[in-house]
């Protein structure tokens, strides 16, 4: 049997699953020599952890996020937290979202699928929920002529940086110049949007109402915040959640009739498949529980994926079931002080794209299951899908 000591993050990329199982069931807060940190894997300890910033601090040492795209709102705590999150929220609220942004997401997905519906099927990563998570993101934050390519490049390239632990040069190298690079772009859009207000993310934090207000830097590393998990994890849970809906009929048909059941679906989708599997804290004061000490300075990561699979939270919870009565308690878009401000556009996304996939293709078939990969950050690499029905490999 893998020890803690073994678990590595290529065995976690490859299906993380079992391994948090036996996390929960017999080491539930684990020491990774590894990895260098504490691995904090059942539910209630995750909430523990989230709800503790005083005891697991965001703000890390030599924080990798940090390095990658400048300091940034996830790892910052209290009062220089609140001024980053308060500059940003605007645009992102409940209301805003559904009056602002509703109609462009949907003219959005209706185009790409549009150039898309002369095929017979499409990688629906690649060739759909990418493109489309990429512009309702650069539309959102106000960078409209940016490119696919480029989101994709600068995505992958924070990312990389974000998971960086054996600090690898090249790595290093391609983050900073996609880090240089949002840094020009949101610099143009910085001057642009003083001149012209208007409502996107980076207009509302040049304008935001501070009393030290925001300088170029801090909007561009905000924005490059939002390049890393506001571009993927949107594309990776739509993915996920066209291949639930393409393999329980009953349930796709539910939810074409009914707006509840298709939010109920996207729910169990972010807990059966957490994009953010895991939030990186640090041990602010030496702390005790169930007769193990963390001390101050350790680095720890709360394992959402691993909560939401906790079976003494969620009965079954290896099974997708958008029936279940505590569907909203999952931990995907974390619940304390950090909850994830993108989550309102998030949810509007997929059902924006999921409505517009339906209507335009009645006969949509996963051709052949997608293959996960990624613990931090998990989605699925491809999906094949079929438009008309074509039929199964
Ligand atoms: C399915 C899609 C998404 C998922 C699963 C997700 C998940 C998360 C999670 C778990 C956190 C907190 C992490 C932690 O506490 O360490 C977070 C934070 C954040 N997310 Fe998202 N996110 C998604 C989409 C988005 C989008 C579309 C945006 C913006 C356009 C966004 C913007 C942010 C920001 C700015 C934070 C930092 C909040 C803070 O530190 O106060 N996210 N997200």
């Amino acid at each position: 049997m893998t020890m803690v000591s073994d678990i590595t993050g290529e065995a976690l990329s490859r299906d993380p699953y079992p391994i948090y199982r036996r996390l929960r069931e017999e080491e539930p807060w684990a020491w990774s020599d590894r990895l260098g940190l504490w691995l904090v894997s059942r539910y209630d300890d995750v909430v523990l952890v989230d709800r503790s910033p005083e005891i697991f601090t965001a703000h890390q040492e030599n924080s990798l996020a940090e390095r990658a795209m400048g300091r940034v709102m996830i790892r910052t705590d209290g009062d220089a937290h609140r001024r980053l999150r308060a500059a940003m929220d605007g645009p992102l609220k409940r209301r805003t979202v559904r009056e602002r942004w509703s109609a462009a997401l949907l003219a959005n997905a209706e185009e790409i699928a549009g150039r898309l519906a002369a095929r017979p099927g499409c990688d629906l990563v690649a060739d759909f929920a990418a493109p489309y998570a990429a512009r309702a993101l650069t539309m959102a934050v106000g960078l409209p002529g940016t490119t696919v390519e480029q989101v994709v490049e600068w995505s992958g390239a924070f990312i990389a940086g974000l998971s960086n632990h054996s600090g690898d040069p090249a790595v290093w190298r391609r983050c900073e110049l996609a880090r240089a690079q949002v840094g020009e772009h949101v610099a143009a859009a910085v001057a642009r949007v003083t001149r012209e207000p208007d409502d996107t993310v980076i207009s509302t934090m040049v304008h935001a109402d501070l009393a030290e207000p925001l300088t170029v830097e801090e909007i561009a590393s905000q924005i490059r915040l939002l390049f890393s998990g506001g571009f993927n994890e949107p594309w990776h849970a739509l993915a996920t959640l066209v291949w639930q809906l393409c393999e329980r009929p009953d349930l796709a048909e539910r939810s074409r009739a009914d707006a509840a059941a298709l939010d109920a679906a996207i729910e169990e989708t972010m807990r059966w498949l957490t994009p953010v599997g895991a939030f990186p804290r640090q041990l602010a004061a030496d702390h005790t529980l169930d007769g193990v000490t963390l001390r101050a300075g350790d680095k720890l990561l709360a394992l959402a994926g691993s909560a939401n699979r906790d079976e003494s939270k969620f009965a079954d919870a290896d099974v997708f079931d958008p029936d279940r009565a505590d569907l909203n308690d999952h931990l995907a878009f974390s619940l304390g002080a950090h909850y994830c401000l993108g989550a309102y556009l998030a949810r509007e996304q997929l059902r924006c794209a999921v409505r517009v996939l339906w209507d335009r293709f009645p006969g949509l078939l996963v051709t052949s299951p997608p293959v996960f990969a990624g613990w931090m950050f998990r989605g699925p690499r491809e999906l094949q899908v079929a438009f008309a029905g074509a039929g199964r490999e």
